[in-house]
């Protein structure tokens, strides 16, 4: 045998005490290693062998881009019942190197939950669907909410105990609190209160080396991190303690349409001029698409439709004054509006029928999309877009199909305004007039029709370029987009092309990021395509 040879079961011997694996069973000795820390841990980890496996793993991808064949799968999904065994799974996952991509709601814009851009990377989804205990104190105005709880679930467990309490969240039920809050987090409340990491006041975090953490024993850096510093990347949240705003029992909520023939243009122009200086107990969002009209003479023509919705913590009578007072072009009637709880305008919101039971919050198979897969971009508007702007972007709206793509918009202004942009890792704050989403959704298959989109949608973001956010190009960290930069497919990080994205997604507050996670995670333990390196990733 030549020395080659002869050290070859040596090389291995040495892998496997290095790093307790060989690549051909990588999962058997993890299982074993949850083994020995748990004996009766088998039943809640789902190998691709187990009849449930697929059914699990699709069961929250909220994006059907993601939910095909060629899309990387988990080694094994691991479903904890209580925080042991989520120390397990770090503690094993560190030993025999599997990488773990948490999941709560699984809405991820870019499927990073439960998948990878790295066909060859060995990795387990940590889904936490079973962690979803959610406690409220009416008297403090808290909650304990566990991270696997969707908003919807969040939502309904506070209706449960008062009719006047809230969370200033976002606006889909099915979205999970491990993600959303990581990311920052905002809904119809955020020019009264803020987004939802505004009003995280204590949480519980398992870290790298397998600790139990709360505010006071993982410091105020990390747990400053956590509130918008992006998920998969500090830690694991097991639960946030979250402050609880006061809303009043009935609030009132309206949505009006206008094409393009109807003035649509010109209101949302108008729209701009007013939205970020209206009272905060007002908000008025917009979106823009290419729809049908429906008129005999221009039978299949389609025109651009700009729809404005609204939640106004009062009455009817109080709103109809105040449009009339601040946005009257919107021409407001009483006929537009509907009264009812805070907790029933989410359902207003995500088109549920007015009717719809409280119940309905807690469904958690609804999905947003249908089967339509989907890509989303995010800009920050500063100043008012002019109306030649707008005909450019109707223009855009023109190339694709109806209803396929468009600009859904969120006003800022308000409590927005007045926290600082270095309170939190989420920095879009004051100066900022709305948040923009360009966004494509398309139901057919195959790589060939979601390029024609996603470059359509480019092409958008691209034309935007000229009326958003410079220097950087602001982009919201939970409406994920790896086209403004990413790190390797496994998820292994370079400081210096991380800052491009990351000052999109958090401005200055990108370094202090970077010195927390290279306090608390040096080997970059917690990663994916676009988590905050540890500064020794600088090259
Ligand atoms: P998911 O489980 O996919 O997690 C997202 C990221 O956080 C991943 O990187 C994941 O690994 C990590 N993560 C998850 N749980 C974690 C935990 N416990 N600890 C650490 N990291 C964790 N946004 C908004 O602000 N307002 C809104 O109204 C909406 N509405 C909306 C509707 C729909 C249909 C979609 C698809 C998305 C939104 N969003 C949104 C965006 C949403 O806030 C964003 O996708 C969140 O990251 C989703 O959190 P989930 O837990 O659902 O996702």
């Amino acid at each position: 045998m030549d020395t080659a040879h002869r050290s070859f079961p040596i090389l291995v011997a040495l892998f496997v005490l290095l790093f307790g694996v060989t690549s051909s069973q990588p999962y058997e000795e993890f299982l074993q290693c949850l083994e020995f820390h748990d004996s009766n841990i088998t039943s809640i980890v789902y190998t691709r062998a187990n009849s449930s496996f697929s059914s699990l793993l699709e069961s929250s991808i909220r994006n059907p881009r993601f939910d095909t064949s060629a899309t990387p799968k988990p080694l094994l999904i691991f479903t904890p019942r209580q925080i042991s065994h989520i120390q397990s799974a770090i503690r094993c996952s560190r030993a025999h190197r599997i990488q773990i991509r948490v999941r709560s709601g699984g809405h991820d814009y870019e499927g990073l939950s439960y998948s990878t851009i790295s066909p060859s990377l060995t990795f387990l989804v940590l889904d936490l669907r079973n962690l979803r205990a959610i406690q409220v104190d009416v008297p403090s105005k808290t909650a304990w909410a566990q991270a696997g709880a969707t908003l919807g679930e969040l939502y309904y467990a506070i209706a449960a105990e008062s009719r006047t309490l809230a969370f200033p969240a976002g606006m889909w039920p099915t979205v999970g609190l491990g993600g959303h809050i990581s990311g920052g987090g905002y809904g119809s409340l955020l020019r009264k209160h803020g987004i939802a990491a505004d009003n995280v006041v204590d949480a519980q975090v398992v870290d790298v080396e397998g600790r139990i953490l709360d505010r006071a024993s993982m410091g105020e850096d990390l747990f400053w991190a956590i509130r918008g510093g992006g998920g998969n990347t500090f830690g694991i949240v097991v639960a946030w303690k979250l402050s609880l705003v006061s809303v009043p029992p009935t609030v009132t909520l309206f949505t009006v349409s206008r094409t393009a023939q109807h003035k649509g243009i010109e209101l949302f122009h108008r729209w701009q001029h007013v939205v970020d200086k209206l009272p905060d107990d007002l908000i008025v969002m917009a979106s823009l698409s290419r729809d049908n009209v429906v008129n005999p003479i221009q039978a299949n023509a389609t025109t651009i439709q700009a729809s404005f919705n609204s939640l106004y913590l009062g009455s009817i009578e109080g709103l109809i004054l105040m449009m009339e007072a601040k946005f009257p072009d919107l021409g407001l009637r009483r006929e537009n509006c509907v009264e009812m709880s805070w907790a029933k305008s989410i359902l207003y919101f995500a088109g549920f029928p007015l009717n719809s039971p409280l119940e309905s919050l807690l469904d958690r198979t609804i999905s947003a999309t249908g089967s339509a897969k989907f890509k989303g971009k995010s800009d920050y508007v500063k100043e008012p877009i002019p109306i030649s702007g707008f005909e450019g972007i109707w223009e855009k709206l023109k190339e694709v199909g109806v209803q396929t793509g468009g600009l859904i918009l969120a006003s800022y202004g308000g409590k927005m305004s007045e926290i600082p942009e270095s309170s939190i890792p989420f920095p879009h704050r004051a100066g900022n007039i709305y948040q923009v989403e360009e966004v494509a959704f398309w139901v057919e298959d195959g790589v060939e029709a979601a390029d024609g989109y996603l470059n359509w949608l480019r092409g958008l973001y691209e034309y935007m370029t000229p009326y958003v956010s410079k220097n950087p190009r602001e982009a919201y960290a939970n409406y994920r987009d790896l086209d403004i930069g990413r790190n390797g497919g496994g998820g292994e990080g370079d400081y210096r092309r991380a800052r491009s994205w990351g000052s999109s997604y958090y401005k200055n507050n990108f370094d202090r990021l970077v010195r927390v996670k290279t306090a608390v995670d040096p080997a970059n333990f917690f990663r994916n395509e676009q988590s905050i390196p540890p500064l020794s990733s600088w090259r």
